[in-house]
């Protein structure tokens, strides 16, 4: 039987790629930065599927990869995909839900941590030598047990946020979606809440949405001014959700005690940007699922997506939007 052709534009684990091996015939680039455009379209011209995390898929790209037939990737945000482009040539798309909510929960709950503990700035005061005495009232921080957690976006990672705050940490949890999730109500005790309340009422305000264009810049100079003084902001769905100059500003004019963000409107960070120069912003690059667990769960997973999904499988990892009818 003759294999489909497969490119493997990003990073996987060798599991993965021997998965594809198996049933796929691949190529896959192994330059140590992002294929370029002109390769990755010469390439793409025979390829029947690829796994393309964080690669704009596009009427562009699609017009140069006149067989594909599905896109994979290693992630479970999908804003890279045209959805209309994608939809209109009939190509899936998938992703991996499933595999790194906890891991990037707890990557949210260490960003609530290190910004109201004050974790990164005290690290660096201890390492400069400069601890001298043993009760600094300067040092101190503010709690994160037994405040109130509001979180917009409750789906799989919203949830795993909403169990270690509400179980681990005595938290009250609001939480804002589009459609209300009565299931998380009654197994974790979390409580919906319209936006403008929750943005009104949190000590934390975590943000966890897909980018979208309804999501686009959804917190701006309004939601910051409505969001207490001593409010602190995570954000760990994507830099664009947020508009940066205005959480900026809100740092700058004390309307927010400070900032967790594993995303940014540019990645990687440009090391200009005024958000790194604030001490109360603490600053990763986007690694919310990076652990080698689950970066390798996530690899399979794409991989198996791909395979599948080019044999007329389509699984529940095809995003929504690009789901045809009949699908499960
Ligand atoms: C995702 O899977 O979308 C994450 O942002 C990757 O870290």
């Amino acid at each position: 039987m003759i294999k489909p052709k497969v490119l493997i534009a990003s990073r996987i684990s060798k599991e993965a790629e021997a998965y594809i091996g198996t049933y796929c015939d691949y190529e896959r680039w192994e330059g140590p930065r992002q294929i370029p455009q002109e390769v990755l379209f010469e390439k793409l011209q025979d390829k029947e599927g690829a796994i393309l995390t964080g690669i704009p898929v596009n009427e562009e790209l699609l017009s140069h990869a006149p067989k594909l037939r599905v896109a994979s990737n290693v992630s479970v945000g999908y804003n890279n995909f045209d959805i209309k482009a994608m939809k209109a040539r009939g190509i899936i798309g998938t992703n991996t839900p499933g595999v790194l909510e906890n891991t990037v929960a707890d990557l949210v709950m260490g960003l609530m941590l290190a910004t109201a503990r004050r974790i990164s700035e005290l690290d660096h005061y201890v390492k400069a030598g400069r601890w001298k005495r043993e009760d600094n009232k300067n040092l101190f921080g503010l709690d994160v047990y037994g405040t109130t957690l509001g979180i917009i976006g409750m789906g799989r990672i919203g949830e795993a946020i909403a169990k270690r705050a509400k179980f681990g940490f005595d938290m009250e949890v609001r939480y804002y979606n589009r459609t209300r999730k009565y299931e998380a109500e009654k197994h974790l005790g979390v409580v919906y809440s319209d936006f403008e309340t929750l943005l009104k009422t949190s000590d934390f305000v975590v943000l966890i949405v897909p980018l979208t264009e309804d999501t686009y810049h959804m917190i701006g100079t309004k939601e910051f001014a409505l969001m207490k003084e001593s409010a602190f902001f995570i954000n760990a769905s994507r830099g664009q959700t947020v508009d940066e100059e205005a959480l900026i500003r809100a740092l700058e004019n004390k309307e927010l005690l400070g900032a967790g963000l594993d995303v940014f409107e540019t990645e990687p960070v440009q090391p200009d940007n005024p958000l790194l120069r604030l001490p109360n912003v603490i600053t990763v690059p986007h690694i919310g699922s990076s652990t080698e667990k689950t970066r390798r769960c996530m690899a399979m997973t794409a991989a198996k997506n791909l395979v599948a999904a080019l044999q007329g499988d389509i699984t529940d990892s095809c995003v929504p939007e690009l789901r045809r009818k009949g699908s499960r």
